[in-house]
Protein backbone atom coordinates (compact mmCIF):
# COMPACT_ATOMS: atom_id res chain seq x y z
CA UNK A 1 0.00 0.00 0.00
CA UNK A 2 1.46 3.29 -1.49
CA UNK A 3 0.33 6.28 0.57
CA UNK A 4 -2.80 5.25 0.05
CA UNK A 5 -5.89 6.91 1.14
CA UNK A 6 -7.78 4.65 3.83
CA UNK A 7 -9.80 4.84 6.92
CA UNK A 8 -8.51 2.86 10.05
CA UNK A 9 -11.46 1.68 12.69
CA UNK A 10 -9.81 1.37 16.22
CA UNK A 11 -9.45 2.60 19.95
CA UNK A 12 -7.51 5.79 18.69
CA UNK A 13 -5.20 7.90 21.27
CA UNK A 14 -3.18 10.97 20.55
CA UNK A 15 -1.30 13.78 22.43
CA UNK A 16 -2.64 17.44 21.44
CA UNK A 17 -0.48 19.15 24.56
CA UNK A 18 1.07 17.68 27.27
CA UNK A 19 -1.42 17.57 29.37
CA UNK A 20 -4.33 16.64 26.55
CA UNK A 21 -5.15 13.27 24.93
CA UNK A 22 -7.61 12.85 22.81
CA UNK A 23 -9.37 9.94 23.42
CA UNK A 24 -11.97 7.53 20.31
CA UNK A 25 -13.18 4.51 21.60
CA UNK A 26 -14.69 2.84 18.08
CA UNK A 27 -13.04 5.97 16.44
CA UNK A 28 -12.54 6.28 12.65
CA UNK A 29 -8.90 7.82 11.74
CA UNK A 30 -8.76 8.90 7.83
CA UNK A 31 -5.29 8.99 6.19
CA UNK A 32 -5.84 11.20 2.87
CA UNK A 33 -2.36 10.82 0.42
CA UNK A 34 -0.02 9.80 3.49
CA UNK A 35 -1.45 13.03 6.11
CA UNK A 36 -4.13 12.35 8.70
CA UNK A 37 -7.79 13.86 7.55
CA UNK A 38 -8.60 13.92 11.43
CA UNK A 39 -10.02 11.25 13.69
CA UNK A 40 -13.88 10.69 13.90
CA UNK A 41 -16.56 9.56 16.08
CA UNK A 42 -18.51 8.92 13.44
CA UNK A 43 -17.34 8.38 9.90
CA UNK A 44 -17.85 11.72 8.07
CA UNK A 45 -20.01 11.40 5.15
CA UNK A 46 -17.45 12.35 2.32
CA UNK A 47 -14.85 9.49 3.17
CA UNK A 48 -17.45 6.85 3.43
CA UNK A 49 -16.24 5.77 -0.54
CA UNK A 50 -12.56 5.11 1.25
CA UNK A 51 -11.06 1.19 2.01
CA UNK A 52 -11.56 0.81 5.83
CA UNK A 53 -9.01 -1.20 8.05
CA UNK A 54 -10.83 -2.60 10.35
CA UNK A 55 -8.59 -2.90 13.76
CA UNK A 56 -11.68 -3.02 16.09
CA UNK A 57 -10.13 -3.66 19.31
CA UNK A 58 -7.02 -2.71 18.83
CA UNK A 59 -5.00 0.40 19.76
CA UNK A 60 -3.91 3.06 17.69
CA UNK A 61 -1.67 5.84 18.52
CA UNK A 62 0.93 7.65 16.59
CA UNK A 63 4.25 6.50 15.62
CA UNK A 64 7.04 7.05 18.30
CA UNK A 65 10.48 9.78 18.15
CA UNK A 66 13.69 8.88 19.44
CA UNK A 67 15.52 12.13 19.19
CA UNK A 68 18.79 10.52 19.88
CA UNK A 69 20.58 6.76 19.30
CA UNK A 70 23.72 5.78 17.88
CA UNK A 71 23.36 2.98 15.74
CA UNK A 72 26.55 1.94 15.70
CA UNK A 73 26.27 1.35 19.79
CA UNK A 74 23.69 -1.33 19.38
CA UNK A 75 26.07 -4.24 19.16
CA UNK A 76 26.96 -3.91 22.35
CA UNK A 77 24.37 -2.36 24.79
CA UNK A 78 24.15 -3.56 28.47
CA UNK A 79 27.68 -3.48 28.84
CA UNK A 80 29.88 -1.35 30.65
CA UNK A 81 27.30 0.42 32.71
CA UNK A 82 29.32 0.07 36.22
CA UNK A 83 31.15 3.11 34.41
CA UNK A 84 30.64 6.58 34.22
CA UNK A 85 30.21 8.60 30.78
CA UNK A 86 33.62 9.53 30.12
CA UNK A 87 35.35 6.31 31.05
CA UNK A 88 32.79 3.69 29.22
CA UNK A 89 33.33 6.21 26.12
CA UNK A 90 36.90 5.14 26.33
CA UNK A 91 36.71 1.88 27.45
CA UNK A 92 33.84 0.51 25.09
CA UNK A 93 32.47 3.03 23.15
CA UNK A 94 35.41 4.32 21.19
CA UNK A 95 36.70 1.02 20.17
CA UNK A 96 33.79 -0.36 19.15
CA UNK A 97 33.26 2.50 16.83
CA UNK A 98 36.40 2.03 15.51
CA UNK A 99 35.55 -0.97 13.64
CA UNK A 100 33.06 0.60 11.81
CA UNK A 101 35.99 1.28 9.05
CA UNK A 102 34.59 -2.16 8.01
CA UNK A 103 32.04 -1.98 5.68
CA UNK A 104 31.14 -5.81 6.29
CA UNK A 105 31.25 -4.96 10.08
CA UNK A 106 28.94 -2.48 9.70
CA UNK A 107 26.45 -4.10 7.59
CA UNK A 108 25.82 -7.08 9.81
CA UNK A 109 26.18 -5.08 12.96
CA UNK A 110 23.60 -2.15 11.04
CA UNK A 111 21.07 -4.54 9.58
CA UNK A 112 20.41 -5.99 13.35
CA UNK A 113 20.11 -2.29 14.72
CA UNK A 114 17.43 -1.29 11.60
CA UNK A 115 15.36 -4.59 12.15
CA UNK A 116 15.03 -3.68 15.37
CA UNK A 117 13.97 -0.42 14.91
CA UNK A 118 11.86 -1.36 12.02
CA UNK A 119 9.89 -3.78 14.04
CA UNK A 120 9.45 -1.54 17.43
CA UNK A 121 7.05 1.34 18.06
CA UNK A 122 9.66 4.26 16.57
CA UNK A 123 9.04 5.73 13.12
CA UNK A 124 11.68 8.80 13.33
CA UNK A 125 14.94 8.94 14.75
CA UNK A 126 17.93 11.26 14.34
CA UNK A 127 20.58 8.91 14.34
CA UNK A 128 24.20 9.09 15.06
CA UNK A 129 26.26 6.74 12.76
CA UNK A 130 30.47 6.78 13.47
CA UNK A 131 33.37 8.85 11.76
CA UNK A 132 33.24 6.28 8.66
CA UNK A 133 31.55 7.43 5.35
CA UNK A 134 31.24 4.20 2.81
CA UNK A 135 29.75 2.69 6.49
CA UNK A 136 27.56 5.67 7.51
CA UNK A 137 26.07 5.26 4.00
CA UNK A 138 24.96 1.38 3.96
CA UNK A 139 23.52 2.67 7.47
CA UNK A 140 21.44 5.14 5.80
CA UNK A 141 20.33 2.66 2.70
CA UNK A 142 19.75 0.38 5.21
CA UNK A 143 17.28 2.80 6.66
CA UNK A 144 15.74 4.04 3.56
CA UNK A 145 14.76 0.78 2.93
CA UNK A 146 13.22 0.03 6.38
CA UNK A 147 10.49 2.64 5.34
CA UNK A 148 11.42 4.45 8.90
CA UNK A 149 11.63 8.37 8.29
CA UNK A 150 14.90 9.25 9.67
CA UNK A 151 17.94 11.75 9.99
CA UNK A 152 21.66 10.46 10.28
CA UNK A 153 24.89 12.09 10.78
CA UNK A 154 28.20 11.15 10.27
CA UNK A 155 30.01 11.78 12.86
CA UNK A 156 32.93 14.44 13.20
CA UNK A 157 36.06 13.80 15.76
CA UNK A 158 39.20 15.22 15.73
CA UNK A 159 40.51 15.08 18.95
CA UNK A 160 40.62 13.37 22.81
CA UNK A 161 40.26 9.92 21.42
CA UNK A 162 41.73 7.07 20.41
CA UNK A 163 43.82 7.09 16.76
CA UNK A 164 41.66 4.97 15.60
CA UNK A 165 38.93 6.99 15.75
CA UNK A 166 40.65 10.27 15.23
CA UNK A 167 40.19 12.28 12.25
CA UNK A 168 43.81 13.27 10.70
CA UNK A 169 42.42 17.03 11.05
CA UNK A 170 39.76 19.59 11.14
CA UNK A 171 39.91 19.76 7.01
CA UNK A 172 40.18 16.29 6.78
CA UNK A 173 37.01 15.73 9.06
CA UNK A 174 35.24 18.62 7.45
CA UNK A 175 36.09 17.28 3.98
CA UNK A 176 34.52 13.66 4.79
CA UNK A 177 31.09 15.17 5.56
CA UNK A 178 31.66 16.96 2.29
CA UNK A 179 32.20 14.11 0.38
CA UNK A 180 29.47 12.76 2.82
CA UNK A 181 27.15 14.72 1.78
CA UNK A 182 28.01 14.73 -2.06
CA UNK A 183 27.63 11.13 -2.13
CA UNK A 184 24.17 10.83 -1.06
CA UNK A 185 22.87 13.77 -2.62
CA UNK A 186 19.35 13.02 -4.19
CA UNK A 187 19.83 8.94 -3.41
CA UNK A 188 16.98 8.98 -0.64
CA UNK A 189 13.37 10.22 0.12
CA UNK A 190 13.26 9.02 4.09
CA UNK A 191 16.94 9.84 4.89
CA UNK A 192 18.05 13.00 5.26
CA UNK A 193 21.63 13.93 6.50
CA UNK A 194 22.17 15.67 10.01
CA UNK A 195 25.52 17.55 10.79
CA UNK A 196 26.56 15.74 13.93
CA UNK A 197 29.77 17.04 15.64
CA UNK A 198 29.89 14.02 18.65
CA UNK A 199 30.43 16.61 21.71
CA UNK A 200 33.04 19.53 22.08
CA UNK A 201 35.64 17.50 23.89
CA UNK A 202 35.83 15.55 20.62
CA UNK A 203 36.08 18.75 18.09
CA UNK A 204 38.33 21.42 17.72
CA UNK A 205 37.61 25.12 17.42
CA UNK A 206 38.94 24.97 13.79
CA UNK A 207 36.42 22.25 13.48
CA UNK A 208 33.32 23.58 14.57
CA UNK A 209 34.48 26.90 12.83
CA UNK A 210 34.55 24.49 9.53
CA UNK A 211 31.35 22.85 10.53
CA UNK A 212 29.28 25.84 11.17
CA UNK A 213 30.52 26.95 7.07
CA UNK A 214 28.95 23.26 6.33
CA UNK A 215 25.74 23.93 8.41
CA UNK A 216 25.26 27.39 6.52
CA UNK A 217 26.37 26.00 3.10
CA UNK A 218 24.19 22.97 2.63
CA UNK A 219 21.26 24.67 5.37
CA UNK A 220 21.49 21.01 7.56
CA UNK A 221 20.44 20.22 11.28
CA UNK A 222 22.61 19.41 14.05
CA UNK A 223 22.55 16.77 16.58
CA UNK A 224 25.17 16.99 19.44
CA UNK A 225 25.33 16.24 23.42
CA UNK A 226 25.21 18.99 26.18
CA UNK A 227 25.42 18.80 29.87
CA UNK A 228 25.34 15.11 30.55
CA UNK A 229 27.84 14.55 33.31
CA UNK A 230 29.00 16.62 35.78
CA UNK A 231 33.01 15.60 34.51
CA UNK A 232 32.21 16.37 31.02
CA UNK A 233 30.86 19.97 31.75
CA UNK A 234 33.71 20.89 34.10
CA UNK A 235 35.96 19.14 31.11
CA UNK A 236 34.10 21.94 28.80
CA UNK A 237 35.16 24.55 30.97
CA UNK A 238 38.76 23.93 30.63
CA UNK A 239 38.28 23.52 27.31
CA UNK A 240 36.62 26.42 26.55
CA UNK A 241 37.04 29.06 29.11
CA UNK A 242 36.01 32.21 27.45
CA UNK A 243 32.15 30.24 26.81
CA UNK A 244 29.58 31.05 29.54
CA UNK A 245 27.74 27.79 29.43
CA UNK A 246 28.32 24.33 27.64
CA UNK A 247 25.92 25.29 25.56
CA UNK A 248 27.45 29.03 24.69
CA UNK A 249 30.34 26.88 23.32
CA UNK A 250 28.06 25.47 20.68
CA UNK A 251 26.65 28.79 20.01
CA UNK A 252 29.61 30.62 19.65
CA UNK A 253 29.75 28.78 16.33
CA UNK A 254 26.03 28.64 15.07
CA UNK A 255 26.10 25.37 15.92
CA UNK A 256 23.07 25.78 18.28
CA UNK A 257 19.26 26.52 16.67
CA UNK A 258 17.88 29.48 15.68
CA UNK A 259 15.53 29.35 12.44
CA UNK A 260 18.03 28.25 9.78
CA UNK A 261 19.60 25.39 12.42
CA UNK A 262 17.28 22.79 13.74
CA UNK A 263 19.09 21.92 16.57
CA UNK A 264 18.79 18.79 18.64
CA UNK A 265 20.95 18.63 21.88
CA UNK A 266 21.12 14.84 23.88
CA UNK A 267 20.70 15.43 27.88
CA UNK A 268 20.39 18.63 29.29
CA UNK A 269 20.98 17.47 32.50
CA UNK A 270 22.76 20.05 34.37
CA UNK A 271 21.17 23.27 32.03
CA UNK A 272 19.94 26.15 34.22
CA UNK A 273 20.23 29.17 34.41
CA UNK A 274 21.90 31.40 31.00
CA UNK A 275 22.43 28.01 29.18
CA UNK A 276 18.43 26.76 30.10
CA UNK A 277 17.72 30.08 28.53
CA UNK A 278 19.89 30.10 25.61
CA UNK A 279 17.96 26.51 24.72
CA UNK A 280 14.93 28.23 24.84
CA UNK A 281 15.28 31.42 22.76
CA UNK A 282 17.19 29.56 20.14
CA UNK A 283 14.28 26.46 20.27
CA UNK A 284 16.64 24.19 20.81
CA UNK A 285 15.21 20.55 21.17
CA UNK A 286 16.01 18.90 23.99
CA UNK A 287 16.32 14.23 23.58
CA UNK A 288 16.14 13.39 27.75
CA UNK A 289 17.38 10.00 27.77
CA UNK A 290 16.33 8.75 31.15
CA UNK A 291 17.81 5.31 30.86
CA UNK A 292 20.84 6.27 29.60
CA UNK A 293 21.35 9.13 32.38
CA UNK A 294 20.74 6.28 35.12
CA UNK A 295 22.91 3.75 33.63
CA UNK A 296 25.86 6.16 33.32
CA UNK A 297 25.24 7.33 36.52
CA UNK A 298 24.71 10.77 35.12
CA UNK A 299 21.87 12.72 36.85
CA UNK A 300 18.19 13.41 36.35
CA UNK A 301 17.30 16.11 33.68
CA UNK A 302 14.72 18.42 34.70
CA UNK A 303 11.98 17.42 32.23
CA UNK A 304 9.09 19.77 34.48
CA UNK A 305 11.23 22.56 34.67
CA UNK A 306 12.04 22.52 31.05
CA UNK A 307 8.23 22.12 30.42
CA UNK A 308 7.43 24.99 32.55
CA UNK A 309 9.60 27.04 30.95
CA UNK A 310 8.75 26.30 27.72
CA UNK A 311 11.42 24.74 26.21
CA UNK A 312 11.06 22.23 23.94
CA UNK A 313 11.73 18.36 24.63
CA UNK A 314 11.29 14.91 23.31
CA UNK A 315 12.90 11.21 24.07
CA UNK A 316 16.06 9.57 23.20
CA UNK A 317 16.78 6.09 23.82
CA UNK A 318 20.39 7.21 23.82
CA UNK A 319 21.54 3.72 22.86
CA UNK A 320 24.17 2.61 24.22
CA UNK A 321 23.98 4.51 27.06
CA UNK A 322 20.21 3.39 27.18
CA UNK A 323 19.74 -0.68 26.24
CA UNK A 324 16.55 -0.28 24.62
CA UNK A 325 15.51 1.46 21.73
CA UNK A 326 12.19 1.49 22.55
CA UNK A 327 10.80 5.40 22.89
CA UNK A 328 7.64 3.44 25.13
CA UNK A 329 10.50 2.40 27.24
CA UNK A 330 12.38 5.80 27.20
CA UNK A 331 8.43 6.99 28.67
CA UNK A 332 8.22 4.91 31.75
CA UNK A 333 11.65 5.35 32.38
CA UNK A 334 11.10 9.68 31.97
CA UNK A 335 8.44 9.47 34.64
CA UNK A 336 9.81 6.94 36.84
CA UNK A 337 13.16 9.22 37.54
CA UNK A 338 10.74 12.04 37.60
CA UNK A 339 9.63 10.87 40.75
CA UNK A 340 13.26 10.23 41.86
CA UNK A 341 13.74 13.70 40.89
CA UNK A 342 10.76 15.03 42.84
CA UNK A 343 11.03 12.48 46.03
CA UNK A 344 14.82 13.03 46.48
CA UNK A 345 16.18 16.80 44.47
CA UNK A 346 13.30 19.24 44.38
CA UNK A 347 9.73 18.59 45.89
CA UNK A 348 8.51 21.68 43.65
CA UNK A 349 9.16 20.38 40.46
CA UNK A 350 6.08 17.32 40.21
CA UNK A 351 6.66 13.73 38.48
CA UNK A 352 5.82 13.45 35.05
CA UNK A 353 1.94 12.25 34.23
CA UNK A 354 1.93 9.42 31.53
CA UNK A 355 0.18 11.98 29.41
CA UNK A 356 2.95 14.43 29.22
CA UNK A 357 5.74 11.47 28.65
CA UNK A 358 3.46 10.17 25.85
CA UNK A 359 3.11 13.42 24.50
CA UNK A 360 7.12 14.03 24.68
CA UNK A 361 7.42 11.01 22.85
CA UNK A 362 5.21 11.65 20.01
CA UNK A 363 4.46 15.41 19.81
CA UNK A 364 7.35 16.33 21.07
CA UNK A 365 10.28 14.90 19.83
CA UNK A 366 7.99 14.65 16.44
CA UNK A 367 7.94 18.16 15.94
CA UNK A 368 11.95 17.91 14.64
CA UNK A 369 10.47 16.10 12.10
CA UNK A 370 7.50 18.91 11.14
CA UNK A 371 4.19 17.89 11.44
CA UNK A 372 4.41 14.71 13.03
CA UNK A 373 3.53 13.39 15.74
CA UNK A 374 -0.21 13.64 15.95
CA UNK A 375 -3.70 12.79 14.31
CA UNK A 376 -4.97 16.23 14.14
CA UNK A 377 -5.64 17.29 10.77
CA UNK A 378 -2.83 18.07 8.54
CA UNK A 379 0.07 15.56 10.22
CA UNK A 380 2.21 12.93 8.55
CA UNK A 381 0.37 9.75 9.00
CA UNK A 382 2.36 7.92 11.25
CA UNK A 383 0.36 5.00 12.83
CA UNK A 384 1.17 1.96 15.31
CA UNK A 385 -1.80 -0.64 15.51
CA UNK A 386 -1.18 -2.23 18.98
CA UNK A 387 -2.87 -5.34 20.23
CA UNK A 388 -2.37 -4.74 23.74
CA UNK A 389 -4.89 -8.43 24.78
CA UNK A 390 -1.50 -10.06 25.85
CA UNK A 391 -1.46 -7.50 28.90
CA UNK A 392 -4.71 -6.12 29.45
CA UNK A 393 -7.76 -7.82 30.97
CA UNK A 394 -10.44 -8.28 28.64
CA UNK A 395 -13.40 -6.89 30.58
CA UNK A 396 -14.05 -3.60 29.54
CA UNK A 397 -11.35 -0.97 30.85
CA UNK A 398 -10.46 3.00 29.90
CA UNK A 399 -8.89 3.79 27.01
CA UNK A 400 -6.36 6.10 29.26
CA UNK A 401 -5.53 2.95 31.41
CA UNK A 402 -4.80 0.92 27.98
CA UNK A 403 -2.52 3.67 26.73
CA UNK A 404 -1.07 3.74 30.44
CA UNK A 405 -0.64 -0.33 30.35
CA UNK A 406 0.80 0.24 26.74
CA UNK A 407 3.44 2.61 27.81
CA UNK A 408 4.47 0.16 30.84
CA UNK A 409 3.91 -2.89 28.84
CA UNK A 410 4.09 -3.31 25.74
CA UNK A 411 6.83 -4.90 23.17
CA UNK A 412 7.41 -5.75 19.71
CA UNK A 413 5.38 -8.46 19.69
CA UNK A 414 2.30 -6.90 20.29
CA UNK A 415 2.78 -3.83 17.25
CA UNK A 416 0.20 -5.55 14.49
CA UNK A 417 1.00 -3.03 12.08
CA UNK A 418 2.81 -0.19 11.24
CA UNK A 419 2.42 2.86 8.96
CA UNK A 420 5.29 5.91 8.12
CA UNK A 421 3.84 8.76 5.80
CA UNK A 422 0.75 6.75 5.17
CA UNK A 423 2.85 3.45 4.01
CA UNK A 424 2.35 0.36 5.72
CA UNK A 425 5.75 -1.32 6.52
CA UNK A 426 4.01 -4.72 8.41
N1 LIG B 1 28.92 12.09 24.59
C1 LIG B 1 29.77 11.98 23.55
N2 LIG B 1 29.60 10.81 22.92
C2 LIG B 1 28.64 10.17 23.57
C3 LIG B 1 28.02 8.89 23.36
O1 LIG B 1 28.34 8.12 22.46
N3 LIG B 1 27.04 8.57 24.25
C4 LIG B 1 26.66 9.39 25.26
N4 LIG B 1 25.69 9.01 26.09
N5 LIG B 1 27.23 10.58 25.46
C5 LIG B 1 28.21 10.96 24.62
FE1 LIG C 1 24.43 9.93 22.93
Amino acid sequence: MQQDSFVIRADICYSAAPQSLELYPGGWLVCLEGQSAGVFRTLPEQYAGLPVLDYSGSLVVPGLTDLHVHAPQYAFRGQGMDLELLDWLDRYTFPEESKYASLEYADRAYRRFVEDVRRGPNTRACVFATIHRPATIRLMDLLEESGLCTMVGKVNMDRSCPETLREASAAASAQGTRDWLERIEGRYSRTHPILTPRFIPSCTDELMGELSKIQQQYGLPVQSHLSESRSEIAWVRELCPNAKSYGHAYHAFGLLGGPDCPTVMAHCVYSEGEEAALLKAQNVLVAHCPASNMNLSSGIAPVRRFLRDGLSVGLGSDVAGGTHTSIFKAMADAIQVSKLRWRLVDEALAPLTVSEAFYLGTLGGGAFFGKVGSFAPGYEFDALVIDDTRYTPQERIELETRLERTVYLSDERDIRHKFVQGRKLF
